[in-house]
């Protein structure tokens, strides 16, 4: 399916005409202010105590403080079957997988934000949390809703150049569900597991969740 079928599907399903503007939703902040959200944090690193896990701790420790509902689903440690594109979904339907991808599912329709934590692997997101995006596609009909969302990100360089396909990607994801980004945590130079202890990011994190 080319990108202008993708859309012109998720159109059909949403039950958006071709004149909205699907692109430019978003969410209202002032409606989103004060209110006690639901909030869905997916990481995507296999280290447990990894960086970008730590920086989701922290962000998770500053939203459950404003008085947030925070479920976390930690992709790394799930059975989430890459999607084989069969399409028997028709992009908002049940998966031929039965898997962890179950757990989740609801969690991201009905949450008030998405948050992603991934560690970089070659510039890219981790497979793990890619896995479960590809998995969007059978409920693509059903999250094309207003929701706020989130990206942390860890990586060993310190090159800002080599962040921006990640960025970009998020951004594009978002644009694309008209989602509102609400902030970015960009962790760079944490290389071992455990490393982003000593930097201000982990602080970051947690003032990003708190000011949710
Ligand atoms: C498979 C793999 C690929 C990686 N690719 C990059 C990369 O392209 N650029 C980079 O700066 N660091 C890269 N790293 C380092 C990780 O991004 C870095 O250690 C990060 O802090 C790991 O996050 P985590 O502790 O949450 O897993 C890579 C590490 C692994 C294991």
């Amino acid at each position: 399916m080319d990108r202008r079928s993708f859309i012109k599907n998720t159109l059909i399903v949403t039950g958006i005409t071709l004149g909205g503007a699907i692109l430019s939703k978003s969410v209202s902040s002032e409606k989103m202010e004060n209110k006690k959200m639901k909030i869905l944090v997916i990481t995507g690193s296999p280290r447990k105590n990894g960086n970008s896990n730590t920086l989701a701790e922290n962000f998770i420790k500053g939203a459950k403080e404003k008085g947030h509902n925070v479920v976390r689903f930690d992709s790394a440690f799930k059975n989430v079957h890459p999607c084989i594109a069969c399409n028997k979904c028709g992009m908002n339907g049940d998966c031929v997988f039965n898997d962890d991808f179950k757990e989740v599912k609801d969690n991201i329709i009905d949450s008030d934000m998405v948050v992603f934590a991934t560690p970089m692997y070659y510039f890219g997101i981790s497979t793990q949390l890619k896995a479960v995006i590809d998995r969007f596609y059978s409920i693509n009909g059903k999250i094309h809703t207003p929701k706020k969302s989130a990206l942390i990100m860890t990586y060993a360089d310190t090159s800002d150049k080599e962040a921006e396909p990640i960025i970009k990607h998020y951004e594009t994801l978002l644009n694309y569900l008209g989602w509102q980004d609400v902030g970015q945590i960009i962790a760079s130079g944490v290389w071992t597991e455990g490393s982003v202890n000593n930097t201000d990011y982990p602080k970051q994190a947690f003032d990003l969740g708190k000011s949710i």
